[in-house]
């Protein structure tokens, strides 16, 4: 009981501890999403009414967060999760009008350009999101200006640097953590890292977490003739290290 009670911090999450953590618990696919969640939307500018979409959405509290605490209309999007289960769960919490499950791959994602005001993904970017080709796909989907916001585990180190998962990493996640990078390299090819974050998952002090919160150029490369009208090609940085979660 006191280890269910301890994911209910009112001081440093006020939204999440309104939430009942056996709910958390019973849709639960890795650390506390809420509060990754409720760290990088202090970052957000999650306006009532603007689309989102939850990228990688898994059992769907995150979506169910989005759009009770802000008002915002939710795609929430997952791969190993069927639209089915997670309109249930969405139902089920009373905002089945405000989100809209969608069984889709990240890579094949069906949707029209500039759909989102915002793409928020949480623990879920690691499995899909590390090509350098990948950035610059997702960000097609988001409104010029519009917010990508990324919370994922990290490294305090490069795998190819330590020349192996360390084994207290690999004990827990296994292979996964290849797929694991330091915030260092998120900051590369114009990611924007957040901090470093405390160890995910039992791990010690090789590995913890890193977020992007970036705003899309305000007007981008034509992708017909190519021609590059202003920014870069991924998001911009904006924000400050904030969260302090297990991942970020
Ligand atoms: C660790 S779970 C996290 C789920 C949820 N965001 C949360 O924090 O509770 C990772 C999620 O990433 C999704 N995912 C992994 N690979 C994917 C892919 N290629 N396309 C879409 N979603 C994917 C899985 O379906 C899974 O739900």
């Amino acid at each position: 009981m006191t280890a269910v009670n301890d994911l209910v911090r009112p001081d440093r999450y006020p939204r999440s501890a309104a939430y009942d953590p056996a709910w958390l618990l019973d849709l639960d696919m890795g650390p506390n999403p809420l509060w990754l969640l409720e760290d990088l939307a202090r970052d957000l500018d999650p306006r009532p009414g603007a689309r989102v979409l939850d990228l990688g959405s898994g059992m769907g509290a995150t979506s169910v967060f989005l759009a009770r605490e802000y008002g915002v209309r939710v795609v929430a999007a997952d791969w190993w999760v069927g639209a089915e289960r997670a309109a249930a769960v969405f139902a089920a919490a009373g905002v089945g009008d405000r989100v809209e499950a969608v069984h889709a791959e990240a890579h094949a994602l069906p949707f029209a350009d500039e759909s989102f005001d915002a793409i928020v993904s949480i623990d879920a970017f690691e499995y899909f999101g590390t090509a350098d080709g990948y950035l610059p796909y997702l960000l097609r989907f988001l409104r010029p200006g519009g917010q990508l916001a990324v919370a994922t585990p990290a490294m305090t180190r490069e795998v190819r640097e330590m020349g192996a998962i360390p084994p207290h990493v690999k004990a827990v996640v296994g292979w996964e953590a290849i797929a694991w990078h330091t915030p260092a390299w998120c900051g590369s090819s114009g990611r924007s890292p957040n901090s470093s974050r405390s160890p995910p998952r039992g791990s010690r002090r090789t590995a913890g977490g890193t977020g992007c919160c970036g705003r899309a150029p305000a007007r981008r490369r034509t992708r017909r003739s190519g021609r590059r009208t202003s920014g870069s090609s991924t998001c911009s940085p904006r924000t400050r290290a904030r969260t302090s979660a297990s991942h970020c």
